[in-house]
This record gives C-alpha cells, structure tokens and sequence, in this order.
C-alpha cells in the first residue's frame, strides 16, 4: 500500500492538480492501495499552504478526475481526511487554531463546535463518495485533531470528552459514526495514533481497546501508526518496520484488517510481515516517494 504522504501539489485553496494526480497515477500500477494525502475537511483545520482540500463542492470534479484516473488502471483508491485541529497553522487559516483544550495560544473547543467539527467530516467522506473514492481514511494520529482528542498530552478537558479513556475515546468515535453513516458501503479505514511515545501519553495498552471500539462502531481497515509530531520519530529511525510491534498488538485483539507501517523499504521484508501474521497489509512511504517503480520492482523481486 501507498500511505498517505503530503505532496504539496494543490493549489492554495485546496484543488487537485493535474501534478498531483501524475504523483499518484506513476505510482498506482502494481499497487494494492493508494490512500490520498490528508486532505482538510474545513478552512480551520488546515496546516499546509498547498494541502489538498475537500471542503467545499466545488472541489468534487478535481477529485474525481483523480478517482478516475486511477481506477483506469485497474487500482482502488481511498482518500485521508483530516482536521489539524490544535496544530492547524495560525497564518494559513486566519484565525485562532482550536484543540480539545487551550493550550499556549491556542483555545479550546467548545462542545457545540465538535457537533459542527464531526459534521464537516461526514460532508467531506460524502464528497469522497460523489466523486468515486472507494473508501476514506480518519487521520487519527501524528497529533491532528482525532489524536489530540485521545491522547491524554492534548486532552485536559473535564467534561465528557476528556479525562478517562473512554471519554477521551468519545470524540473520535462520534465521527466514526457520523462517516459511516454516509459512505454506504465504501471503506472505512482509520489511522490510529497507537502510541505517544511519551511517558504521560497514550500507551499500546489503551489503543487496543480503543481499536477494539474502532471494529464495533464499522471501521473496514485499522491503520497504525504513532508519534505526535511526525510521523518519522528521530528515536525510531533506524529501525525497520517500526510501528509493527503495535500494529501487531492491535491485530491480535480485533478482526477487521490491519495496516503496518514505518521504516519499511524492502519487499521481501514486507512480504514476510504478512506471511508471519504480523499485520495483513503493509505501507511504504519515503521508500515508494523515491521510487515511483517501487511495487512494480517488489512484484518481480518476490517472484524470483
Ligand atoms: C513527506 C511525507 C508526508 C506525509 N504525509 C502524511 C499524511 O498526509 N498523512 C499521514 O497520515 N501520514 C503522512 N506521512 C506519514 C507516512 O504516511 C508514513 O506513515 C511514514 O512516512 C512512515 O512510513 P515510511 O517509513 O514507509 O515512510 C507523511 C510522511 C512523509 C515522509
């Protein structure tokens, strides 16, 4: 699988390009699944200057050429949508970025706000629909909103969305519900934030149950990964497959598919998480970034 990279290829508002859509198209034969860069699903939860965008209507042609355009060779193709929420950058959406508590300078939401917030990601997951994706993906990890609402760093709240862990599990799952409401059938994948790497922050322990929750409320496909800030954690890099050891834990306690990610540029060492039972599906990244003939290589170095 392709997972979601940021490609700085929309336009400043937000609309597909026709480079972007060449960055996926150079990538998609031989490949399992392309999931599309996060893409915001209001003005406020924006981070990037040229972050793909499926917040408005008008956004729906660009997207389904690139829907298309992939289909046409054969390959499925599911889009990440997001809010940054807390981390959403002040400059970017012109106002003041809002987490699940008020933290530096940044202000906490208020409940009538989450309704609202949970609201735009349905209209985006129907837009992904209308335009042909086959399924979206929640960016619930690296820190954005969803991750903020879990992790006990971002969230301080006292009232039914933060505090325990099922309250902290609230927010996230009122969304989950809301998309899936309106995919009518299409796929439901969630990235999951499965580990803080902080001493105070979320440990593999709570994101199994919380994984668990994902299957029970419809979730198709559980994506792991981890780390607040980045997706590449400095004390991880040098080893290979480095969020399997979680993704294998979640794996265990759900039955729906797992994804496994981080670090992995090798086919054979792909192929062999799978075979050993560790993750069902596994995501190459930098690795297929650099090489547009990453699967189609993998493919022959597997079948000699
Ligand atoms: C340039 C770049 C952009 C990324 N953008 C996203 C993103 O939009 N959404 C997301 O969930 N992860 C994003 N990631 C994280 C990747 O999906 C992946 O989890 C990470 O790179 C680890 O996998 P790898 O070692 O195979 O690269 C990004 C990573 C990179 C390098």
């Amino acid at each position: 699988m392709l997972p979601p990279m940021q490609s700085g290829r929309a336009t400043f508002e937000g609309y597909v390009t026709n480079r972007l859509i060449n960055f996926y198209v150079r990538r998609s034969t031989a490949l399992g699944l392309p999931i599309v860069e996060h893409a915001y699903i209001s003005l406020t939860g924006k981070i990037g200057p040229k972050q793909l965008g499926i917040y408005d209507d008008a956004q729906i042609p660009g997207l389904t050429k690139l829907a298309q355009s992939i289909h046409a060779l054969g390959t499925p193709i599911v889009i990440q949508i997001t809010h940054a929420g807390g981390v959403a950058n002040k400059k970017v959406i012109g106002t003041t970025p809002a987490g699940p508590s008020a933290r530096g300078k940044n202000r906490k939401l208020e409940k009538t706000e989450l309704e609202k917030i949970a609201g735009d990601f349905a209209l985006a997951a129907e837009r992904a629909v209308r335009a042909g994706f086959d399924g979206v993906e929640l960016h619930g990890a690296h820190g954005y909103l969803l991750n903020q609402f879990f992790s006990p760093l971002f969230n301080k709240r006292e009232d039914e969305f933060g505090g325990s862990l099922e309250n902290r599990m609230q927010f996230p799952l009122m969304v989950v519900e809301k998309v899936r409401d309106v995919l009518k059938g299409k796929l439901l994948l969630y990235r999951l934030g499965s580990d803080d790497l902080a001493p105070k922050g979320t440990q593999i322990e709570d994101t199994v149950a919380f994984a668990v929750k994902l299957e029970q409320a419809g979730v198709d496909i559980v994506d792991v990964s981890g780390g607040m800030c980045g997706s590449e954690p400095k004390q991880l890099r040098r080893i290979k497959g480095y969020f399997i050891p979680q993704a294998y834990e979640i794996k265990k306690a759900i039955k729906v598919p797992v994804i496994g990610v981080g670090g992995i540029t090798e086919a054979k060492h792909a192929d062999s998480l799978v075979r050993d039972g560790k993750v069902d599906l596994v995501a190459v990244g930098r690795a297929f970034w650099k090489d547009s003939q990453w699967a189609e290589k993998a493919l022959k170095t597997l079948k000699t």
